[in-house]
């Protein structure tokens, strides 16, 4: 997940520039850049490591100037270095670009490029795009222009900042896919350019945000808009609300609510660079597990608690499928006082998006006292889980600040899935072929959930809990990959509305539940169209069979089961191993309103914490 900032107006643009990335911090980052027009040339200084060695930088040898554009990398693809770091330069040098994203056919690009001769400096896939919109500037069209033809050229979510030295009076904006934000910020005389909002809150309030397929030509004096084909736009400007909890919220009402709708972005950020699509690889830098050890495993582990749990009995799935190791998920707080049979041939992964939960602390202790290779998945940087750590992925999903966990949960499973690919590789057990396929299926998952979380077709949400509100007892019911999902529905309902919610094994009905089964007890049944359907449907029949209402999850097209359903939430086909990620959706929005139409606290419901630090 980068940071980008940009400036033009009066001020010192690199302070400006170097104060808006400090504010971005959270997001993570191992390198940062900035360039600004300085005396009739573009002056760029970028560095490795935390922002202060930039700022260092600067102070050694400053730039002055009333324009810049800034960055800060959160390396995936090759090393953190100077070199990788933004912004990144055309051959001319006279015109940069930083950029936030993936650009998924940039192999095919650098070729094309490197075959008319283009010497290229870096690593990036960013670098393609500083190429693509320099030459088209250089062959006579406008800035403007050359940007629209180079993103007609990409494929794969991208949000940049171009800054030409000819032009010195005005910086290109351009959001393309479901990369991370571009906020204009109006002030007087001068403006602002964000990937997030606090970069500019201190600045100004008046903020413009990019939709997909959108542009701003932004000069001291304002901005004007387009789509990328270059029909004029006039959108609305926003006044950000003063306080900063409820400006971080943005246009939400909750940070719960604005989480589940970040999850096209925070699952391409979490993608970003771990992929090359033409190969089938998986890069993930922080996992040091050589073949040999992967090849030596016996067993995989994995312990955590509440929704990250949840997580890794999705993962079960996906690293027996795929890696062809024997997976054992167990509750962190029951693992760590068994004494359990691990040891040097155990991977044992923990997932935690805080990385500071005590109980998954202390089973991955248990693991390192018996020598097994430790994996943490997590979100908050530097914290203890990674600290400890063999190996760590961050989910990059920026914070989760909602108690009830969503864009973790799914960047989570996302993560499983490359750490799955990986050791198939590593193990020999997933041919290249399998590889390319599991990633492309992996590629389009972003554009699904983006699908999934349009608004348009929400109202069904607010229906769903103006008739579900008053209801005491839900039941979950899923089943093979799909069970976890069950558990994590009914968790999310109960936590945030405290209706009491339990998840079941759909197949284990018969064997009691099925007693608890009348018009009081709704049913929330998870039916996608895959092996175990025919098991769901007939489920579904035997709760109605017994007065019971049902709420299915199915996929899009399913005309049979609107038949059988009471209601039905649709979600998009996929693969199998990826459908839990699309599936869970409906029931974070679900559990969202029905506890907003409770009038509970949704984001910091009673006696929970966003991390269980004690015990
Ligand atoms: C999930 O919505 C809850 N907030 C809770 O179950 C949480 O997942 C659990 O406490 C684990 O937290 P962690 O991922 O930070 O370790």
């Amino acid at each position: 997940m980068c940071g980008i900032v940009g400036y033009i107006g009066p001020r010192n643009a690199a302070q400006v520039i170097l104060d808006g990335l400090r504010r971005l911090e959270y997001r993570g980052y191992d390198s940062a850049g900035i360039a600004v027009i300085q005396d009739g040339h573009i002056a760029i200084r970028r560095d490795v490591g935390k922002l202060g060695n930039l700022s260092a930088r600067l102070a050694e040898s400053p730039v002055e100037g009333n324009i810049g554009i800034g960055h800060t990398r959160w390396a995936t693809h090759g090393k953190p270095s100077e070199r990788n770091a933004h912004p990144h330069a055309d051959t001319t040098g006279r015109l940069v670009v930083v950029q936030n994203g993936i650009v998924e056919n940039f192999r095919e690009l650098r070729a094309e490029l490197e075959a008319e001769g283009i010497e290229f400096k870096s690593d990036t896939d960013t670098e393609v795009i500083a190429h693509l919109v320099g030459l088209s500037y250089q062959g006579g069209r406008s800035l403007e222009e050359a940007v629209r033809l180079a993103l007609r050229q990409l494929r794969g979510p991208s949000a940049l900042v171009v800054l030409a030295h000819a032009e010195p009076d005005k910086l290109i904006a351009a959001r393309l896919g479901n990369a991370g934000g571009v906020a204009v910020g109006f002030g007087e005389g001068e403006m602002f350019i964000a990937s997030d909002m606090p970069a500019i809150l201190e600045y100004t309030r008046r903020m413009v945000f990019l939709e997909n397929g959108q542009m701003a030509v932004v000069t001291a004096a304002g901005a004007t808009f387009s789509t990328l084909a270059g029909q004029p736009l006039q959108p609305e400007i926003h006044d950000i609300p003063w306080d900063p909890v409820s400006a971080a919220k943005g246009a939400y009402k909750h940070f719960m609510q604005k989480e589940i709708y970040e999850q096209a972005n925070s699952l391409t950020d979490t993608i970003r660079g771990r992929v090359d699509l033409g190969s089938g690889e998986v890069y993930l830098e922080q996992v040091t597990l050589t073949p040999e050890q992967a090849q030596a495993l016996t067993q995989m582990v994995s312990v955590a608690c509440g929704t990250s749990y949840h997580s890794e009995l999705v993962g079960q799935f996906m690293f027996e499928q795929l890696a062809r190791l024997p997976v054992r998920v167990e509750y962190a707080s029951e693992f760590r006082y068994r004494d359990p049979v691990i040891d040097d041939k155990t991977l044992l992964l923990a997932i935690t998006q805080s990385g500071e939960t005590v109980d998954t602390l202390a089973g991955m202790e248990e693991g390192r006292t018996k020598g097994s290779h430790l994996v943490a998945i997590v979100n908050v940087i530097g914290s203890q889980a990674a600290r400890v750590s063999d190996s760590v992925i961050y989910m990059h999903t920026g914070p989760e600040i909602g108690v009830a966990s969503t864009k973790a949960f799914t960047a989570s499973v996302v993560d499983q899935y490359l750490l799955a690919v990986h050791l198939g590789t590593l193990r020999g057990t997933l041919p290249a072929a399998r590889r390319r396929a599991l990633l492309d299926d992996l590629a389009r998952l972003p554009a699904l959930v983006g699908r999934l979380l349009d608004p348009a077709g929400h109202k069904v949400y607010t229906e769903l809990a103006h008739a579900f509100f008053h209801f005491t007892d839900f039941l979950y019911l899923g089943r093979g990959i799909n069970y976890p999902i069950a558990l994590e529905g009914a968790l999310k309902l109960k936590e945030i509305s405290y209706i009491h919610a339990e998840g079941y094994a759909a197949g284990e009905m018969k064997h009691g539940p099925i007693a608890l089964i009348d018009e009081h007890m709704p049913v929330v049944a998870i039916a996608p169209q895959d092996r175990v359907y025919d098991k769901m449907i007939s489920q579904i029949e035997q709760v109605k069979a017994r007065g019971g209402i049902v709420i299915a999850v199915a996929n899009e097209g399913d005309d049979f089961i609107a038949t059988k359903a009471d209601h039905v939430l649709w979600i998009p086909q996929a693969s199998e191993l990826l459908t839990p990620v699309l599936a869970v959706i409906p029931l974070q929005l679900l559990a969202y309103h029905i506890a907003v139409r409770r009038g509970a606290d949704v984001d910091q419901p009673r006696n929970l914490a966003k991390s269980v630090t004690v015990e």
